[in-house]
């Protein structure tokens, strides 16, 4: 019998992939997903793509009752938990409903699987936990001083589960990933970056100039202290980040943690510049993307690269997949998607 594993958002963009990387490494995942920010079809394709039926909750985690009911009917040794807002910018026009939902629903969630029985969670953070540092690369020793309220729910979450799992007599452990900046698609071209709002993210932003949905993509910046003057990022594959849930939970499950709660930063260690990305695309379209010069973006940082040897030494893994991968799979999927009419209609 495959252990069952929760997936919260797991129809969304790291979800679905995870849940494809569960499904090869032997376990049935459950996924629990609002749609806030994902399309039913998702549920059809992961089918498709694993060629397995799913079992899916359209459960919303601040729904602690329904939270309770669904794990007495599916007994979990396993939670990744995905569910968020992720947007920064919305983040500070609506910071009450980044701490309801991002903050109040991890409460309830943890609360509800400590409950039923607890096991091991694996909870999706990210760099922006680390603010504005002037530091390269970051590791995972450096104070957590996020400078968003997006940022800052992350942060809380982190500390809510350790405190959690610190507690005497817990009976879950932790692990929390912090994210750099996930990018790409799986290679079936089935599942993507998919945001039902308008992106604010580089990649998801290049597409829509490359399938003619945005005019031209406007460079924030090019005067930072970097080799081009344009910001610099950490780009991970997202198949290389889902395989990484994978083997955090793998770790928990196997009694790989002496300490109850860790945080493991999840990014290659390599830059990449905003323009090196473009000129990426561009290789891979061959052709030219229009561009302008804007200003800065209000919160970034001129360079964003994670130290990833904790996660090789602790976890046993490291991203495989470069910028070219990640293009080019990012490149099919969105032929993919607009041959199914997927950014046409409201799905
Ligand atoms: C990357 C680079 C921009 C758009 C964010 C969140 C972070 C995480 C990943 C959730 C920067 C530049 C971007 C554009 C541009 N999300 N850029 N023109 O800001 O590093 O991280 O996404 O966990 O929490 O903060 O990613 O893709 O927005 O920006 O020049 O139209 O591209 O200035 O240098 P970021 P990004």
């Amino acid at each position: 019998m495959a252990d069952k594993i929760l997936v919260t958002g797991g129809l969304g963009y790291i979800g679905s992939h995870c849940v494809v990387a569960l499904c090869e490494a032997g376990f049935e995942p459950v996924i629990v997903d609002n749609h806030s920010n994902a399309r039913a079809s998702v549920l059809e394709r992961l089918e498709r793509l694993t060629g397995r039926s799913m079992t899916c909750y359209d459960l919303d985690i601040r729904n602690r009752a329904g939270l309770e009911t669904l794990l007495q009917r599916e007994p979990c040794s396993g939670l990744i938990h995905l569910a968020a807002f992720k947007a920064v910018g919305e983040s500070v026009a609506r910071p009450l409903v980044y701490y309801d939902n991002n903050v109040g629903g991890s409460v309830s969630l943890f609360d509800a699987f400590e409950a039923a029985g607890g096991g091991a969670i694996v909870f999706s953070s990210s760099a922006t936990v680390y603010g504005e540092v002037n530091a390269e690369p970051l590791h995972e020793a450096l104070p957590v001083q996020p400078n968003n309220p997006y940022g800052q729910t992350k942060a809380m979450m982190e500390q809510v589960l350790a405190d959690m799992v610190r507690a005497p007599g817990a009976r879950s452990q932790g692990l929390a990933l912090r994210y750099f900046n996930p990018a790409g698609a799986h290679d079936s071209a089935l599942i993507g970056e998919d945001p039902k709002d308008q992106p604010n993210n580089l990649f998801p932003i290049i597409v829509q100039v490359a399938v003619g949905q945005r005019e031209s993509l406007t460079i924030f910046g090019e005067d930072y202290d970097t080799p081009d003057g344009t910001g610099v990022r950490d780009y991970i594959h997202v198949v290389d980040l889902a395989q990484a849930h994978v083997k955090a939970l793998q770790a928990l499950l196997g009694g790989g943690f002496e300490v109850p709660f860790t945080a493991l930063n999840l990014g290659t260690g390599t830059p990449y510049s905003v323009r090196e990305v473009v000129s990426a695309f561009e290789a891979e379209l061959g052709r030219s993307l229009l561009q302008t010069l804007g200003p800065r973006r209000p919160g970034d940082v001129a360079t964003l690269l994670a130290d990833p040897r904790a996660a090789a030494e602790q976890l046993g893994w490291t991203a495989e997949r470069g910028l070219e991968a990640m293009v080019t799979d990012a490149w099919r999927w969105a032929g993919a998607a607009r041959q199914w009419g997927l950014w046409d209609e409201d799905d």
